[in-house]
């Protein structure tokens, strides 16, 4: 159901003084960072900004190379407060991401001894790992990303993940999902990726489900479509048709990291204005709305999450091209405020007219 009265013109402030997280019945986030790598979103934006949001997941600061950054050394300072101040502002925390190539811890793995040594060192620390951070968190958050990004965008598994170099096999993903099961069962566990409206990745993704019985047998509940678009791809029937073919399956399905590439993988390094791209964002945030909102209507999708909160902290401005680098710095205007955390006119396209 969704908020029936609220409208807003572009540009204007919603009469009703409506945030976000009114519009619908499901959960609105959006990544923060509570300290980690010297960005701490709570300070920054405030419990105002913050207050647009009912729900939470941590950008870097629970990610395994983060949170364990050695063997039995655990950073719980930034997840607790990121936990806390959703706990204290009644909102919900996705967890993200026990299992990834990349942040993944570097001692939990190791090139020494055979092949079935190898595999038994990280499944090991993997049980290990997946055991402590579940545990803490298990009144904490509702759903985890277990395992993040485990297709290759070249089609079959991402075989050069330290964790299939580890098992020589797919089979960590089934072990990932069975130790965070038994670490919470009552806890919602998703396998999250990107280009999931990519074809050929959407059905690797369904093979990957079903070689590995992933619901059957190892208590898969839902996929994450991380959703880092642009202003021209994908197509909504393309989402459409990606949020259909899960949802057949009898998963839950969320999007988890939206944001929108102004530059649409552009690898030109020229920095344009936030202007040029200003009405094209409203339009196209306003046509990926329409969609999520019906699916949310229709049951279809059960959360969505912001990749972020404003423009002037975004991933995106180190994206160049397909390619993260650091070092470089392009600014890019991919959320619903901006960098001086005001309301964008794609804001208000959230809303339904
Ligand atoms: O801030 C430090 C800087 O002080 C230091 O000099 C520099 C040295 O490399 O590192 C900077 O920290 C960087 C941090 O982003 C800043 O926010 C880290 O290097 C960099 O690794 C980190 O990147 C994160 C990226 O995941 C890692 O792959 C991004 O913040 C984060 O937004 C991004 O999020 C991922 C999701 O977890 C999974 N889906 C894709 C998404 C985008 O890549």
């Amino acid at each position: 159901m969704f908020f029936a009265g609220c409208s807003a013109d572009s540009g204007t402030e919603n009469d009703q003084g409506l945030k976000l997280k009114d519009v619908y019945s499901i959960p609105i986030g959006a990544a923060v960072a509570a300290g980690e790598y010297g960005w701490d979103s709570f300070d920054t934006y405030g419990d105002a900004l913050m207050g647009e949001f009912d729900s939470l997941v941590a950008e870097n600061c629970m990610k395994a190379g983060v949170i364990q950054y050695s063997e039995g050394n655990f950073s719980w300072t930034a997840p607790d407060r990121l936990v806390g101040y959703a706990a204290e502002h009644g909102m919900q925390v996705r967890g993200h991401a026990l299992v990834w190539h990349t942040q993944a811890a570097g001692w939990m793995f190791t090139d020494t001894g055979t092949a079935a040594e190898k595999k038994e060192f990280s499944r090991s620390r993997m049980q290990t790992h997946i055991t402590t951070v579940v545990n803490r968190y298990e009144d904490d958050i509702y759903c985890w990303d277990v395992v993040n990004e485990a297709i290759s965008d070249s089609g079959g598994y991402r075989t050069d993940s330290p964790w299939y170099l580890a098992y020589g096999d797919a089979s960590y993903i089934q072990n990932a999902f069975d130790y965070a099961y038994a670490a919470d069962p009552d806890c919602k566990l998703y396998y999250n990726d990107y280009n999931v409206c990519v074809p050929s990745k959407r059905s690797d993704i369904v093979s990957m489900i079903e070689d590995l019985d992933l619901i059957g047998s190892h208590h898969l509940t839902g996929i994450g479509i991380q959703a880092h678009w642009n202003l021209n791809w994908p197509s909504i029937a393309e989402i459409q048709t990606t949020i259909d073919t899960f949802h057949d399956m009898g998963l839950e399905v969320q999007i988890t990291e939206l944001d929108i590439d102004c530059y649409n993988g552009s690898t030109s390094l020229t920095v344009n204005p936030y202007s040029n791209y200003e009405e094209a964002l409203a339009t196209r945030y306003g046509e990926i709305f329409d969609c999520l909102r019906q699916n949310a209507e229709e049951g279809k999708i059960t959360a969505i999450t912001l990749w972020g909160v404003a423009d002037d902290h975004t991933w995106l401005d180190h994206m160049i091209g397909g390619e993260y680098i650091s070092s470089v710095t392009r600014k890019n205007y991919p959320l619903l405020f901006d960098a001086d955390h005001n309301k964008k006119q794609a804001y208000f396209e959230v809303w339904d007219f």
